[in-house]
């Protein structure tokens, strides 16, 4: 569903983020990506997102590819993919309700069928309660849980989370994480960018990518035991 071949990525003034990265994310995967800051996760994040183009090898999603993606379908393609950043990034004079709403709008959805579809994504991220609520009025997890259930409103096939649960606490983050698996469960693929080993650690058996100064150094799929 996602396969990055041989990716290099130079920006113009920092060098090279990216060396030769191959990887591939099946359907309803779950992965890690780790690595130092600096090692290149945001990157093949942005990549896959196609915010980027590779310097040079491929980036494949969902039968488009980096090489030859035209700029109207690159629209098309970030519908069935969420994106979940480390600070939220709601805005803040709309309730989550309505934050969740706006990724509806933009597709022209009838309002009747936005309500609908909206309550139904804050009850799966476990805030039907607070669907009135403003961002400020919320927690960090629970904010995060909005940007999640925004994410989600396009029915992705893949969810790519950034330190998605880098501004929380240790039990906030553990359920967003658990959040994610539940997602996972249901479908969706997820890759995970982390610092947080400790989290990584504790899911047993999850596949681990690793970066190091943006080359992959482990790859838990391709270990052989
Ligand atoms: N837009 C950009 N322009 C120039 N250089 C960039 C840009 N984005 C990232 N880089 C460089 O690419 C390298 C990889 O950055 P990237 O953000 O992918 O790392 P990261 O693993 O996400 O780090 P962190 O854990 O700190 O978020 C870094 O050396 C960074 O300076
Ligand atoms: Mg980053």
């Amino acid at each position: 569903m996602i396969r990055l071949s041989h990716v290099t990525k130079e920006y113009p003034r920092s060098g090279r983020a990216l060396d030769d990265v191959s990887f591939e994310l099946r359907k309803g995967e779950f992965c890690f990506l780790t690595g130092h800051s600096g090692a290149g996760k945001t990157t093949v994040l942005r990549l896959i997102h196609m915010a980027e183009t590779p310097t040079s090898g491929e980036v494949r999603v969902s039968g488009y590819s980096s090489t030859r993606i035209r700029r109207k379908d690159v629209a098309m393609l970030r519908r069935k993919i969420g994106y979940v950043f480390q600070d939220f990034r709601l805005l803040q004079d709309r309730t989550a309700a309505q934050n969740v709403a706006f990724a509806l709008e933009v597709t022209g959805a009838r309002p009747a069928v936005i309500r609908a579809k909206v309550a139904k994504l804050l009850a799966q991220v476990g805030l039907a309660s607070k669907a009135q609520a403003y961002p400020s009025e919320l927690s960090g997890g629970e904010q995060q849980r909005v940007a999640i259930a925004r994410a989600l409103a396009h029915d992705p096939l893949v969810l790519l989370a950034d330190e998605a649960t880098g501004n929380l606490d240790e039990r906030a983050t553990w359920g967003i994480f658990e959040l994610f698996r539940s997602i996972n469960s249901a479908g969706t693929a997820v890759l995970f960018a982390t610092h947080d080993l400790d989290l990584v650690r504790k899911s047993v058996g999850a596949r681990v990518i690793e970066l190091d100064h943006g080359q992959i150094v482990y790859d838990s799929a391709t270990v052989t035991v």
